[in-house]
């Protein structure tokens, strides 16, 4: 048995999203009443940010960090991950705004991280499901999973998604502050990383849900990105591999 993993801060990036904000609060504190919620809020047009102040106002455990522009999702968690170590929490989780990541699932996450350094939330594993997906969401979110598996070598069923649980010696060391992906390919590298430095990383069922309310800001390039990114990663990997066994064949 580890270490106790710690106190728990739950990172929700949020823009746009003040039809949301307060709902996935209120759920979260519901589920599990010690969670610290650190909002990381890119100075939504819509206000999101003042709403996220008045709900901090009222409640100790909620925190919000302002940030002046649309950076995208990895800089947000960036500076929400560098805010919650230098706080002290032991565990990192992230969180959308929007619902899909049910808080009632979250006792799950962290009850995993008993025995594993990182835990995946997993859509595509046996017992993981979609609700309200399109069709060709759906087709996009597994074949780049299928495509990760391939590239990497990684045998995690789900590297994408982005409902995970930290404990900090993960963030620590695995330098995520120089990772400049963006939407999934950010949650990739991250997976990615922490497998090859060692660590334990297990993954658990979830059940996605659409949105409601509210956009996606999920876009073209992001996805994009992920997919040459996944490639580069996966020979840079691959020719390393070669490198060492041909420096083992020619000690022999
Ligand atoms: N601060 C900030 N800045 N927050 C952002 C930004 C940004 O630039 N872009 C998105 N967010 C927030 C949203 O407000 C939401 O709370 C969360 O990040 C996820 O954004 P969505 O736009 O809802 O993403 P999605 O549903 O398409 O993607 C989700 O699933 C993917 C896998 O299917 C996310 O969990 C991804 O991380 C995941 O890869
Ligand atoms: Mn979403």
């Amino acid at each position: 048995m580890r270490q106790p993993p710690g106190d728990v801060l739950v990172i929700i990036p949020t823009y746009n999203e003040r039809e949301n904000l307060g709902q996935i609060v209120e759920r979260l504190h519901t589920s599990v009443p010690d969670a610290h919620v650190l909002v990381v809020d890119d100075g939504s047009p819509d206000g999101t940010g003042k709403i996220a102040d008045e709900i901090a106002d009222g409640d100790d455990r909620v925190h919000v960090l302002h940030r002046t522009e649309k950076a995208g999702l990895g800089a947000a968690y960036i500076a929400g991950f560098a805010w919650g170590l230098a706080a002290g929490y032991g565990v990192l989780v992230e969180m959308d705004a929007d619902g899909s990541h049910a808080p009632e699932q979250l006792p799950r996450l962290l009850s995993a991280l008993e025995h594993a350094d990182l835990v995946l939330g997993s859509r595509w594993m046996p017992g993981g499901t979609v609700v309200n997906w399109p069709r060709r969401r759906e087709i996009l979110s597994r074949g780049a999973n299928v495509y990760t598996r391939l590239a990497l070598g990684t045998p995690l069923r789900d590297a994408t998604g982005g409902y995970r649980a930290y404990r900090r010696e993960v963030l620590e060391a695995i330098d995520y502050a120089s990772v400049t992906s963006q939407g999934y390919c950010f949650q990739i590298d991250l997976a990615w990383r922490a497998e090859r430095a060692g660590f334990r990383v297990v993954e658990v069922p979830i059940t996605f849900v659409e949105r409601e309310r509210g956009e996606s800001k999920m876009s073209g390039p992001i996805v994009r990105e992920a997919f040459v990114r996944v490639w580069q990663w996966g020979s840079a990997h691959r020719r390393q591999q070669l490198r060492q066994a041909w420096e083992r064949r020619s000690l022999r």
